[in-house]
């Protein structure tokens, strides 16, 4: 059995730095699967079927990467997949706060590892937020999500102006 990598996120919408970690993942990890988190608690821009959907056809050339939606815990998540590796892309000293705190978490709850991989240079701008802001006053974010993402922001809020 080969080893298989979680690369979890809210992806509205999945940008190219994601695409990056998940891409350089592939390389290192038999299978990649990416999990969309599905929050009742949060109003995302794009529906969790959205979502999935873009991040389907953005890494359809993608031979080992799997994309599923999950809710609840996270570790809960990485047990039935059989994933004891979860990769995250780390931008900054702001990202890091954040995600050592959720590392550190779940591998107390379950031993589930976390691996950062550092987002290359030419994204680590680039967040889903702020992709999301540009697209709603009309500004062109297409050299920084995959196309399919640039068409449905178009379709969603308006193209650029
Ligand atoms: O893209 P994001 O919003 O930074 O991703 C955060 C995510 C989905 C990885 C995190 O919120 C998560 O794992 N949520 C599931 C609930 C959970 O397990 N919470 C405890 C984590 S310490």
């Amino acid at each position: 059995m080969g080893l298989t990598a979680l690369c979890p996120g809210t992806f509205d919408p999945v940008t190219n730095g994601h695409l990056d970690i998940i891409e350089r993942a592939g390389r290192h990890f038999d299978t990649v699967v990416v999990a969309v988190l599905e929050n009742p608690a949060k109003q995302p821009l794009f529906s969790v079927e959205e979502r999935v959907s873009m991040l389907k056809e953005a890494t359809s050339e993608l031979g080992n990467v799997e994309v599923d939606p999950f809710s609840g815990l996270l570790v809960d998540y990485a047990r039935l997949r059989g994933s004891s590796v979860i990769v995250k892309g780390l931008r900054a000293v702001t990202d890091f706060e954040y995600e050592i705190q959720m590392a550190q978490m779940n591998r107390s709850l379950s031993g589930v590892e976390t691996l950062f991989m550092t987002t290359a240079p030419n994204w680590s701008f680039l967040s889903s937020s702020l992709v999301r802001e540009v697209a709603r006053y009309g500004g062109d974010v297409s050299g920084l999500v995959p196309a399919v993402v640039a068409e449905r922001l178009a379709e969603k809020l308006g193209g650029p102006r």
